[in-house]
């Protein structure tokens, strides 16, 4: 029955692992929260339109679309950005600036199914829209290490590569390059790390026709290997004669010591990296791009974002800049395992109830609906079953105490509670079950 199996790429979550899913969307809801971001949503079934051309080729050769049966092509998220793009856009004069929001939510792409990379994955997706300034890259960049760090990451365990994609747009135009030319550079520059040298020759030579394209390509490896404001001022002073460059060049050089000063202020720079090897795969980045990773390498990207200035205005809105990231699930999982931070799940009731017969069932099921009503976690066993049997339950479940209901206790008017940890048992009197449960957890 092969046809019956999970698709590939696609997760069931039994509850041990829904746990550690729903461990880490707690963890960055909270972080949001702290940073000022605002929750929303949208819907994961989407137009075709709102990714082809937009999210750039890659993406479109990724989308779950189908025909649905109003004839309607459509097709399942890859990503978050159009649709909150389009959402801004809608209400852009009406929202108070800066727009910072911040979803937690599934996303789709057909891509094969690797280590870090599944079919379906769960992104928190941060984004201000509304501020051109770098300080809106400070705060998310901030953002950014607090949703990793609250999970007891350091700096020893990731670091994130910041990039700007008007840098290399700059540095290729001034080499009269056309700017259509320039983003398809663009994108063999994404893949010159994983790519051989030969490969990428190729590719500009499919892109630039005619004449050599090894300078450029020594170039480029240059420019990928800028790990400083110092060698990217000295790249850029080398080759723009006496004048020291443009007025575009400093003030985009300004911007720069704007972005890494703000880092250095908030004490982040132990987690940033000039480095101009990322350049990032989707069409829509304007801007400084940066994507996180593992310091060891052994992963796959943990977040990726970017700056996407005409996004807001391409998808029908005002001219209104942005930027923002995405991150993850499932390499940061695989991280966290890896560095002995996904703590072990368990959920153990407060209170277990040990039922001595039916007759006492009665007296304890009236109790555990109350006591449940109060808020106690409570569990019991939902057959008649050996006294010994129950107390072993209770051992296991890791309550932290246990009310017996005895026949002969009940005669009395009064249930058993057995201190879990202290192991000493008292006599409770029904009729103040709920003030001494009450004293019990208090004190
Ligand atoms: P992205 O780089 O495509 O950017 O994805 C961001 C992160 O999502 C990746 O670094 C990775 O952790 C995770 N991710 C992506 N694809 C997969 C997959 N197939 N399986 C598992 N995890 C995956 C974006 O999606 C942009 N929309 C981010 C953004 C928001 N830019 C501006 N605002």
């Amino acid at each position: 029955m092969a046809q019956l199996k999970t698709l590939p790429g696609f997760r069931v979550f039994y509850p041990d692992d829904f746990s550690k899913l729903q461990f880490i969307i707690r963890k960055w809801r909270q972080s949001a929260v702290v940073y000022g971001f605002q929750e929303y949503d949208a819907p994961v079934l989407e137009p075709l339109d709102l990714y082809k051309a937009k999210s750039g080729s890659e993406i479109e050769g990724q989308l779950f679309n189908f025909t649905d049966k109003g004839g309607r092509e459509v097709t399942l998220r890859p990503e978050m950005t159009p649709s909150v793009t389009r959402m801004v856009g809608e209400r852009a004069n009406s929202l108070k600036k800066p727009i910072k929001w911040v979803n937690i939510g599934e996303n789709f792409r057909y891509e094969r199914q690797q280590k870090g990379r599944l079919r379906s994955f769960y992104q928190l997706n941060a984004d201000i829209y509304g501020e051109a300034g770098a300080e809106a890259e400070v705060e998310l960049i901030a953002f950014l290490v607090e949703s990793l760090c609250c999970f007891g990451l350091s700096e020893e365990d990731f670091y994130i590569r910041l990039s700007d994609r008007d840098l290399w747009v700059y540095y290729l135009t001034s080499k009269d390059i056309s700017l259509e030319a320039a983003q398809d550079i663009l994108s063999v520059v994404d893949k010159m790390e994983r790519d051989s040298e030969e490969e990428s020759l190729k590719k500009l030579q499919k892109i630039l026709g005619e004449g050599s394209v090894e300078t450029l390509y020594s170039e480029l490896k240059k420019m990928t290997q800028i790990r400083s404001l110092e060698e990217l001022e000295a790249f850029f002073a080398d080759r723009s004669g006496n004048g020291g460059g443009s007025t575009a060049l400093k003030e985009r050089l300004a911007d720069w010591q704007k972005l890494l000063g703000g880092l250095d202020a908030m004490g982040l720079s132990s987690f940033v990296q000039v480095d101009l090897g990322v350049v990032r795969g989707l069409a829509y980045y304007t801007g400084f791009v940066f994507e996180a990773f593992d310091r060891k390498g052994k992963f796959r990207a943990l977040a990726g974002g970017g700056r996407y200035n005409h996004l807001v205005k391409k998808l029908g809105g005002p001219d209104l800049p942005a930027v923002g990231f995405g991150m993850g699930d499932v390499v940061l999982h695989e991280l966290l395992v890896d560095r002995g931070l996904m703590p072990e799940m368990v959920s153990s009731p407060d209170i277990y109830v040990i039922v001595g017969g039916e007759e006492e069932r009665k007296s304890a099921l009236k109790d555990i609906f109350n006591l449940r009503q109060a808020g106690y976690r409570i569990e019991y066993s939902l057959k008649e079953m050996a006294f010994a049997k129950q107390f072993k339950q209770a051992a296991q479940s890791g309550a932290k105490i246990t009310l017996i209901y005895g026949a002969e206790e009940l005669e009395k008017g009064v249930v058993k509670m057995r201190d879990m940890a202290g192991r000493e048992e008292v006599e409770l009197p029904l009729s103040r079950l709920f003030e001494s449960i009450r004293d019990f957890f208090s004190g």
